[in-house]
């Protein structure tokens, strides 16, 4: 079977077919690098871009560890997202500690110019802001950020990020919007209001931890369509499909991919790749493309075939 990433550059346009979820760790499992490397043109990273891993004192970095990735992903031709740069965990005391909106913003300034610079050219979209929504949708979520600087945080995140490396793209990603219309909604009106401002925001990176429920027939093209109105493109960031059943998760895979290329959607990335233990946030639903022994499960061949 053809790989991936290979069947994605014999589409019409060429598509990014990406892992994210990878702990550079993880890549001292040949194995795992193999499988990575040969399947996908695209990987970032699970946790250790997040604030408080990469940068947990003020002024201090832990840069090796994505450093390894980038090297890894520059060696085999990947390109590199840069995940994430708010998130809704992961921010260190220092950062916590500041309570004057002054001196947050330029923390926040601090830490976006020192990342995105150290690895501007080599990752080319970047989640500025993640799960910016309540879960189940109905307002903002009350993060750290918008605890000192109120709603208006989202919006100094992206000009801050544009300004620091100002031929990235960047990507507001968010969680259930496929599953649930009122939140799909919410955050649409959001991301209007954000290009109204003319805050410097490139799309929207749909995150798609499908758990019980499948996106309904049509509503990736809806949600398609309705940036590319804005003049947004749409992403599929985080993809995994919960459940043991791995017939209707292969049909799932399949169905997603498909109307997301039908769609128009170029960058699609899964959260992770293989169901090893050790590899994937949620062990136990096996959510992914690959078993515990890097064997391709339906779900591979259902994602081949819509590619
Ligand atoms: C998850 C990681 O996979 C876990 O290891 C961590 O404990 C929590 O975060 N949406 C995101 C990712 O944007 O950053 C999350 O990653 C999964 C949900």
């Amino acid at each position: 079977t053809t790989p991936l990433r290979e069947e994605a550059g014999n589409c019409k346009t060429d598509i990014l077919v990406g892992s994210g979820a990878i702990n550079p760790s993880y890549l001292n499992d040949p194995r795992f690098a193999a499988v990575l490397a040969k399947q996908f043109n695209s990987l970032s990273p699970e946790n250790e871009l997040k604030w408080s891993l990469i940068h947990p004192t003020e002024g201090d970095f832990t840069w090796e560890t994505i450093d390894r990735l980038v090297d890894f992903a520059g060696a085999n031709g990947m390109a590199v997202k840069g995940h994430g740069l708010i998130s809704s965990c992961c921010n260190p005391s220092y950062l916590l500690n500041i309570t004057d909106p002054t001196a947050f913003r330029a923390a926040m300034k601090a830490h976006f110019e020192a990342v995105m610079h150290r690895y501007s050219g080599k990752m080319d979209r970047w989640d500025v802001v993640t799960e910016a929504l309540e879960t189940q949708g109905g307002g903002l979520q009350a993060n750290d950020f918008y605890k000192v600087l109120g709603p208006g945080y989202i919006e100094e995140a992206f000009r801050i990020a544009r300004a620091a490396v100002p031929d990235a793209k960047l990507f507001i990603n968010e969680n259930l919007v496929e599953s649930l219309p009122g939140k799909r909604q919410e955050l649409h009106d959001l991301v209007s209001r954000l290009v109204a401002n003319d805050v410097p925001i490139d799309g929207v990176a749909l995150q798609m931890h499908i758990t019980e429920v499948a996106p309904m027939p049509g509503v990736i093209t809806d949600i398609v369509n309705s940036y590319q109105a804005l003049g947004l493109e749409v992403t599929i960031a985080e993809m995994d499909v919960h459940t043991l059943n791995a017939t209707l998760q292969a049909d799932i895979y399949g169905a997603v991919i498909n109307e997301a290329l039908n769609a128009g959607i170029t960058d699609i990335s899964f959260w992770g790749f293989t169901d090893k233990h050790a590899y994937t946030w949620l062990p136990g639903a096996k959510p992914l493309m690959f078993d515990e022994k890097y064997q391709a499960k339906a779900a591979f061949y259902a994602t081949h075939t819509a590619l």
